[in-house]
């Protein structure tokens, strides 16, 4: 069953239960420099197709045990590459034609005429040949996608970890000037992304929402920390310069590209639904959604905790503080949620824990 001539692996396959056609058939190939495996019969040619993958096999129709098309329908099952020419006596040219349909490659009529047999072999041949450098050039491709996509990974990793620690910075230089409201930003972080869970956004928007809580007060780095620190209420000229911290907040986030989306958070956590917020006074739908949770986390949490100018309410008497602004100056939805979920707010403000929690 060697390969004759070329000393490699032959990649045609000739079957056919009669040697004269076989010989025939083998001998012109050899003369064209084609090399060609023989089986005289439909089994032989399954277990050699079992055993080498061709490129082509010449099955004859007509054969004792197993026919051509079968031979052909079996070996589909695990040989779906091989182009199959099918070789067949006049009478049964329905049969090729039905093998044709099936998806064999071409099918050659008996008495054989050679240069008809080798002009289709070879375009099989080299039908084969385009279909293999096409499955290699998809490969390599698909392979340099997954290169590209896991070093793409890698750098978004990287740049999240940058990001983090950017982030993180910013955080430690507020809270080392506002030691009241040490870990205030985190805890409204939380808090948001709890809430914006429960209203059933992305977790994109989640993870969104949990930056803007993180980073809302960051403007408060540009306010003098004396303000920040009164043990007392704020006069109304004081408290105006307090007001600025959200433009700055959003003037420090803007020019970031990875934090440029969390700037109507900022900006907008002090605006209220009727209009009374600050800086802008916008109102209702003109205040975004991660605002609008940001700012119901952040009145929450700053209701509950301790600031150098008053004590800290019990969470009931904040929540109906809450209730009672809502839908004038905090959306209703957002409070109602936070009332409901009240105790897992309550314990995530217990339990805040660090920035590497972030997702
Ligand atoms: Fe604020
Ligand atoms: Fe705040």
């Amino acid at each position: 069953m060697e390969g004759e001539g070329t000393g490699t692996h032959a990649t045609v396959l000739v079957v056919d239960d009669e040697p004269l056609t076989r010989e025939l058939i083998t001998r012109f190939l050899r003369r064209e420099g084609i090399a060609a495996d023989v089986a005289i019969s439909g089994r032989e040619a399954l277990y050699l197709l079992q055993q080498h993958g061709y490129d082509v096999v010449l099955a004859d129709v007509q054969m004792p045990d197993i026919s051509g098309i079968e031979l052909y329908r079996r070996a589909k099952a695990f040989s779906q590459d091989t182009a199959f020419i099918m070789i067949t006596g006049f009478s049964d040219t329905d049969t090729a034609i039905q093998a044709l349909k099936l998806g064999a490659f071409d099918y050659l009529l008996k008495p054989l005429n050679l240069d008809e047999l080798g002009l289709s072999v070879r375009k099989a041949l080299e039908k084969r040949r385009m279909e293999r450098e096409l499955r290699l050039y998809r490969e390599a491709l698909e392979n340099k996608v997954v290169r590209r996509t896991e070093e793409l990974i890698d750098r978004s990793r990287q740049l999240r970890r940058l990001l983090l620690s950017t982030i993180q910075t910013l955080i430690f230089t507020l809270e080392a000037k506002d030691k009241y409201t040490e870990g205030h930003s985190r805890r409204v972080a939380q808090i948001s992304a709890f809430l914006a869970e429960k209203l059933g956004l992305s977790s994109p928007e989640v993870r969104r929402i949990e930056l803007a809580g993180l980073l809302h007060d960051i403007g408060k780095v540009g306010v003098h920390e004396q303000l920040l620190l009164l043990p007392r209420p704020l006069t109304e000229e004081e408290f105006a310069q307090i007001r600025i911290h959200p433009e700055l907040g959003a003037k420090i986030v803007r020019p970031l590209d990875e934090l440029s989306d969390l700037v109507p958070a900022i900006l907008g956590h002090h605006e209220r639904l009727d209009g009374s917020g600050y800086p802008q006074g916008l109102t209702e739908d003109e205040i975004s959604l991660e605002a609008r949770i940001v700012a119901v986390a952040d009145a929450y949490e700053a209701m509950t905790c301790i600031r150098p100018y008053r004590k800290p309410l019990t969470s009931e008497m904040a929540v109906e503080r809450l209730r009672s602004a809502a839908g004038e100056k905090f959306d209703k939805r957002i409070v109602d949620l936070l009332d409901r979920w009240r105790e897992q707010v309550d314990s995530i403000i217990h339990t805040s824990t660090q920035i590497e929690t972030v997702r």
